[in-house]
C-alpha cells in the first residue's frame, strides 16, 4: 500500500535509526569511544503494542519486541495459547478489545482475511507479522539489505574501490521455489522500484500466483517487469540476487512428502546458478527458517550469502515502520501507489 516515496522514506528512516542505535548498543565497536547520545525518539513511550502470533517465529518476534523496547514502549506478547481468541472468543470481539487498551497490533494469522478483518474492527494501527498471503516487512528488510550493500553490484571494481552509499543500481532479481507470502510482496514492490523479477515455480497450479496477489501485481503495473516460468534455470537467467524461501510454509506440513517430489531441481547451487546463466558476481537472501533442501551449505554460509545481515535488519525496518505507524512519526504522503 506504500508508495515508492513512502517505502525509500522509510528505508531512509531505517538506515538512521540503525546508525543511531548500533553504536549505543554496541559500545565496544567504538574502541573506548563514549557512545553518543541517541538520537532516536522515544516514541513508543508509555504505549503498548500487542504482538499478536497464531504462528511460531523467531525473526518476527525477537525484531519486534526489541523494536518497540528501543522506541520506549512495552510489547505484550499474545501467543495463541494464551488468550480466547479462536478457542471461546472470535475475531471481532478479540480485536475491539485489544485496540482499546494498546496504541497498536502487530498480527502474525493464518488466512489473509484474518488480518484484514482485524483491521476492520481495530480502532488502531494493524500491522501484518505474515499471513497467507503476504509478509510486508520482509521484503522492507530485504531492500534495506540490497540497498546497505550496493557497492557488491557494481561492475569493474573491488568492494574497496566503492564509497558506502552508492545508489542501488536495477537489478534482475531471481526467484526460485514456492509461491509464497515472502515473494508476493517482492512481486508488488521490486518491479515498482526499477528492479526486474524473474520467478521459477513448479508447473502444477498449487505452486502459481494465488489470483488475488496477481491481480494487485497487475493494478500496479508490475507484471510488465515480472517474467515467471516453471524452469528453475530459465528464471536464473542474468541474476543478480537469487532468492527462495521455505518449500513448506507453515501449515503445510502434511504435504511435505509431494512437496519434496515437486520440488526436486530447484535447490539452490552454484551449479544451478552457473548452469542457469546468473550473473556470475550474483548474491543470495533467504528470509529464513531455511532448509538445506532449499539451499545447499556452500552457498548459504559462503560469501555470496547476506542471509544474516538481512536477518538483522528486519529489527531496523520494523522499528522504523512502528515508529511511523504506531508512533507518531509521520511518513509524508508522497504520491500515489506507483
Ligand atoms: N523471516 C521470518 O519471518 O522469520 P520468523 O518466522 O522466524 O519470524
Ligand atoms: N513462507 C514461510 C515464511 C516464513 C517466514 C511461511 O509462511 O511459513
Amino acid at each position: 500500500d506504500l508508495s515508492v516515496g513512502q517505502l525509500r522514506f522509510l528505508l531512509a528512516h531505517s538506515n538512521s535509526l540503525k546508525s543511531a542505535c548500533v553504536p549505543h548498543l554496541k559500545p565496544r565497536q567504538n574502541f573506548g569511544i563514549s557512545p553518543p547520545t541517541p538520537s532516536w525518539t522515544q516514541s513508543l513511550s508509555s504505549k503498548t503494542v500487542a504482538l499478536l502470533f497464531s504462528k511460531r517465529s523467531t525473526r518476527t518476534r525477537v525484531s519486534s519486541e526489541t523494536a518497540v523496547s528501543l522506541l520506549g514502549g512495552r510489547a505484550l506478547f499474545l501467543g495463541r495459547d494464551d488468550i480466547q481468541l479462536g478457542v471461546n472468543e472470535s475475531l471481532q470481539d478479540t480485536a475491539t478489545i485489544i485496540s482499546s487498551m494498546t496504541e497498536g497490533i502487530f498480527a502474525r494469522v493464518g488466512d489473509h482475511s484474518e488480518i484484514e478483518e482485524m483491521a476492520k474492527y481495530s480502532s488502531v494501527p494493524v500491522i501484518n507479522a505474515l499471513s497467507s498471503l503476504w509478509h510486508p516487512l520482509q521484503t522492507v528488510a530485504d531492500l534495506l539489505t540490497l540497498h546497505e550493500h550496493a557497492k557488491l553490484f557494481e561492475e569493474g571494481a573491488s568492494a574497496s574501490q566503492k564509497t558506502e552509499h552508492l545508489p542501488l543500481r536495477p537489478l534482475t532479481i531471481s526467484y526460485i521455489g514456492d509461491s509464497t507470502n515472502v515473494l508476493h510482496d517482492m512481486l508488488v514492490t521490486f518491479p515498482r522500484l526499477g528492479h526486474k523479477m524473474r520467478v521459477g515455480t513448479p508447473p502444477a497450479a498449487a505452486y502459481q500466483c494465488p489470483e488475488p496477489v496477481w491481480n494487485r501485481v497487475k493494478e500496479l503495473g508490475c507484471d510488465k517487469n515480472i517474467w515467471w516460468g516453471s524452469d528453475p534455470q530459465d528464471a536464473l537467467r542474468g541474476a543478480d540476487v537469487v532468492i527462495t524461501d521455505t518449500w513448506i510454509s507453515m501449515g503445510q506440513e502434511a504435504e511435505k512428502a509431494q512437496r519434496l517430489r515437486d520440488f526436486q531441481g530447484y535447490q539452490v547451487t552454484e551449479a544451478l546458478c552457473r548452469e542457469g546463466g546468473a550473473n556470475p558476481n550474483w548474491k543470495f537472501l533467504h528470509c529464513l527458517p531455511r532448509k538445506q533442501y532449499e539451499v545447499d551449505d556452500e552457498v548459504f554460509y559462503g560469501p555470496r550469502s547476506l542471509v544474516f545481515p538481512e536477518g538483522e535488519n528486519r529489527k531496523w525496518t520494523t522499528m522504523a515502520v512502528f515508529d511511523a505507524l504506531f508512533g507518531g512519526w509521520h511518513i509524508p504522503s508522497l504520491a500515489g501507489t506507483s
